[in-house]
């Protein structure tokens, strides 16, 4: 079976048992400040468990793509080093929202490994929870019960806490869970030991495929456990590891899922797979690592410097670095993996064929700019080497790592063939002291929701068509950070607009009559709207009006229709290939990040701009529709962003079905014309293949204008209202390139008065053509021509210029050849003597030597100490 075959028999099984076969939530996780990924198949089903959200279906199977290099579930170091752990993996899964229970959830489980996949029975383990004395927990015989009707008492094996208790993050749905293990080795060393005694024990043939969590608890913020409101299953099965189980092969890269890569790599680098442990590795991190990267940037996050972004870049550079040292693969590489990559998995997960151009680009342009800073890093290194250092200090190491990237055993690595160490030690110490730093500006606690209305209901939102309402607190938490308390509330029924979708959150009060209290910002947690407060009502249970910044929001909304009609209109200016990747609205303009390859012309910007303010004349009235089945929104041309959740039904609006249709959960004007105005401000390129588009509209944009205007108006008088404004500054700048040429004429002319009135004044002292003399001069660089041209003129020329340069001292010394061989003399050593007379110093060549000091008055001792200089020679 190959691993497609694999993947649609699991989901075809779960069909066939009534479930809903969904597709994956993105990679990158949006809406959950707890979580920067999405590291197991249940994320996008956290509110069905705790209960915020009701489910349409009860039953659920998907295959969901995960990453787990941070947070609680961070796998990435041994990622490579050994084969069976990944960054990005599939996790095959099935779900049930207080639907079945433990005794299905087995029997399935193994009816599928057994009789459609044909495992051998002999060869799986299972475990299950041993209980918890500490936290109260029973061990878990019923699981225990329903795995003896398969499996044989002495294959069932109980786990602890830390193997058998599942929790997605520190807080949140969590229960015990029985795992599925499979013994991999060949026969003989199975008798030898068997494998009960290598279950969950790091032995690389004796690994766990299959997860099977029985969901009862929620574990809060001060560590307690409540019961849930009904019991779930959760299940996650590795796919990587079951395509490898299924196949038989003692390598999760050994199964068609990576071979295909594995390949390319190896004819690229010209280095067999399977040659050395090293280069393996590195073969092994690359293939991992693409897939991660793909994903995400398919799924819209790019590398950067902060947050999950951040996260990309070090996978990159883990990559790169791998490729870079042991496969001397020195320039961008990676890249070339994508189509490979695409053409594996493009048929499932389509966003990878429909961006590959976009991925190869962003993931080219970045492994290259990483190789520059491997370069620089380099450099230094060398530097360090060649200034006679004979180790790299902690503070050295480390400030390549954090300025240039370059990562710790790169440096030692390169150290060592030079014959240098590494103070690591003082490297961790350096890493530590910086971790104290961002934890300290980071933290914040957020404690436990307080409910004050129970509601099984979920918050109304009204304010797509109201601005204030009567409203009820739900339940309130406080958020401790570090210089300030706040609270955040959630409201029975609101106008506020939670940030999404890139549109600000709305800000107003809440009010009872006696008491105001503003509402800072309003975020979403998943499904949930937060509003921020600084403090808390006094009398919580009250009713209040809820109250949105009107203006603001008006504002606002334009920038969010106007938005609509930019990417409408980019589309059609400057192709299909424009997708939105990025989108700023607030109520001071918007900012808008698109795929396009090329800086825009000003004739493109113009057309766009021209196409939208055509579009608001139109006064095109809003048309949004909620509960649109996604099939048909996506039939009707809507365009949706990549890397988005979208449920079966959406929001579709539309401003005339003709120009733009675009899934959008944010708020709108009632009709275009309310716009006034659209203004581009600037254009400008964001990363490889991303233009960013900066605008403004109605009043901020007449503002605009009228300022321009304003300027043209000063520039107008100031030149004393020429007919042609532009023919006026450019005659003005015409007239200063004459005047600047002529200065330098009349420059040049005095200078060669000057030469020759110095070539005259040439003294003869113990043989020497010996000029010394105060000058004055416009520059640095006709001091230096002088000298030069009269070195010329003399073979035997002692020359001292003490110089007056617009006020500032400086000191010019010139010795022919002949007397530097003869007579020893070096004009850097004079030069310095003489600088210290105008508090200066400097220096040169033997022949020629300058310098610069502070004190002007200085400048006749330089003239004297000279002559008494050439005196003694
Ligand atoms: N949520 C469970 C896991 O990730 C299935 O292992």
């Amino acid at each position: 079976m190959d691993a497609k075959h694999i993947r649609s028999t699991f989901l075809q099984f779960f069909e066939s048992k009534k479930h809903r076969i969904v597709p994956s939530a993105p990679i990158v996780n949006k809406n959950d400040p707890t979580l920067l990924f999405t590291n197991s198949g249940m994320n996008q089903f956290k509110d069905f468990f705790l209960g915020n959200k009701k489910t349409e279906f009860t039953r659920i199977a998907d295959t969901q793509k995960c990453l787990r290099v941070s947070g609680k579930h961070n796998d990435l170091e041994e990622v490579g080093i050994d084969t069976y752990h990944h960054t990005m993996f599939e996790m095959l899964g099935n779900w049930s929202f207080g639907d079945y229970f433990k005794q299905e959830a087995i029997h399935w489980a193994w009816e599928l490994l057994t009789e459609e996949y044909k495992l051998p029975k002999d060869r799986l383990y299972v475990t299950v929870f041993e209980g918890d004395a500490k936290e109260n927990l029973q061990p878990d015989e019923e699981a225990f019960q329903f795995w003896r009707a398969y499996v044989p008492e002495d294959r069932i094996l109980y786990g602890n806490k830390k193997d058998n208790f599942w929790e997605m993050g520190d807080t949140g749905p969590c229960g015990p869970c029985s795992e599925i293990h499979v013994d991999l080795r060949p026969q003989e060393e199975i008798d030898k030991v068997p494998g009960q005694e290598l279950v969950n024990n790091d032995h690389p043939q004796v690994i766990e495929i299959w997860n099977l969590v029985f969901m009862q608890f929620n574990r809060k913020a001060d560590g307690s456990l409540e019961s849930l409101p009904e019991t779930h299953i959760d299940t996650g099965m590795g796919f990587e590891r079951l395509v490898r189980a299924i196949q038989n092969k003692t390598s999760n890269y050994d199964t068609d899922v990576f071979q295909p890569m594995i390949r390319q790599v190896s004819t690229d680098s010209g280095i067999a797979y399977g040659t050395a442990e090293k280069t393996d590795i590195a073969m092994r991190v690359m293939v991992d690592h693409i897939r991660a990267i793909a994903f995400a940037v398919a799924d819209g996050q790019l590398p950067s410097n902060t947050g999950a972004g951040y996260v990309i870049r070090r996978i990159l550079r883990r990559a790169v670095r791998y490729a870079f040292t042991f496969l001397n693969l020195k320039e961008p590489y990676l890249y070339k993996l994508v189509p490979v990559l695409g053409s594996e998995m493009g048929d499932f997960f389509p966003e990878l064929l429909q961006q590959q151009d976009f991925i190869m680009r962003v993931i080219q342009e970045e492994e290259a700019s990483f190789l520059r800073t491997l370069d620089i890093g380099l450099r230094r290194l060398n530097e360090l080497i060649s200034s006679g250092a004979r180790a790299v200090s902690g503070a050295e190491a480390f400030e390549l790592y954090d300025t240039f990237g370059f990562p710790l055993d790169l440096t030692a690595l390169i150290a060592r063939e030079r014959g240098l160490t590494v103070d690591e030690a003082g490297f961790a110490t350096e890493m530590e002291k910086q971790k104290q730093r961002s934890k300290q500006a980071a933290s914040s606690e957020t404690g436990d929701w307080i409910t004050v209305h129970p509601s099984k209901t979920p918050t109304e939102f009204v304010g797509y068509t109201e601005l204030s309402t009567k409203a009820n607190i739900l339940r309130y938490r406080q958020v401790k950070e570090k210089n300030k308390t706040r609270f955040q509330l959630v409201l029975n029924r609101t106008p506020f607009y939670a940030e999404s979708g890139g549109q600000i959150g709305d800000t107003g009060y809440i009010t009872d009559g006696q008491e105001r209290v503003r509402i800072v910002d309003t975020k979403k947690e998943n499904d949930l709207i937060v509003h921020y407060v600084e403090h808390l009502p006094k009398n919580l249970e009250a009713t209040f009006d809820a109250l949105v910044d009107t203006d603001k929001r008006y504002q606002t909304q334009n920038n969010h229709t106007a938005t609509h009609l930019l990417h409408a209109a980019l589309r059609r200016v400057l192709g299909e290939h424009v997708q939105q990747r990025g989108s700023l609205v607030n109520e001071k303009g918007l900012r808008f990040d698109f795929s396009h390859f090329a800086k825009m012309t000003d004739e493109e910007l113009q057309k766009v701009e021209d196409l939208v303010n055509e579009r608001v004349r139109q006064n095109i009235a809003l048309q949004a529709e909620t509960d649109v089945p996604l099939a048909e929104a996506r039939d009707r041309g809507a365009m949706a962003l990549f890397g988005e959740k979208y449920g079966d039904t959406v929001r579709v609006i539309t401003f005339d079905p003709a120009y733009s249709v675009e899934l959008c959960g944010g708020t709108h004007v009632p009709a275009t014309g309310q716009i006034g105005l659209f203004k581009i401000i600037s254009e400008s390129s964001v990363s490889a293949g991303v233009r960013r588009i900066e605008a403004i509209t109605a009043r901020t944009a007449e503002a605009w204008v009228r300022q321009q205007q304003l300027q043209l108006e000063e520039l107008r008088q100031l030149l004393k209202n020429p007919k042609d404004l532009t023919g006026a500054v450019q005659s003005l700048m015409e007239e200063r390139q004459r005047l600047q040429k002529n200065v330098e004429e009349m420059q040049q002319e005095k200078a060669s008065g000057m030469r020759n009135e110095l070539a005259q004044a040439a003294t003869d002292i113990n043989g020497m053509q010996v000029i010394i003399q105060q000058v004055e001069v416009p520059n640095a660089e006709v001091l230096r021509n002088l000298a030069y041209e009269l070195r010329q003129k003399f073979d035997r020329l002692f020359l001292v210029l003490a110089a007056d340069i617009e006020g500032k001292p400086q000191v010019a010394v010139m010795f022919s050849d002949a007397l530097v061989q003869e007579r020893s003399l070096n004009a850097g050593n004079v030069v310095r003597e003489l600088a210290k007379e105008i508090k200066g110093g400097g220096g040169g060549q033997a022949f020629f030597a300058t310098a610069g000091g502070k004190d002007i008055s200085g400048l006749p001792a330089v003239v004297d100490k000279a002559r008494a200089l050439a005196q003694q020679v």
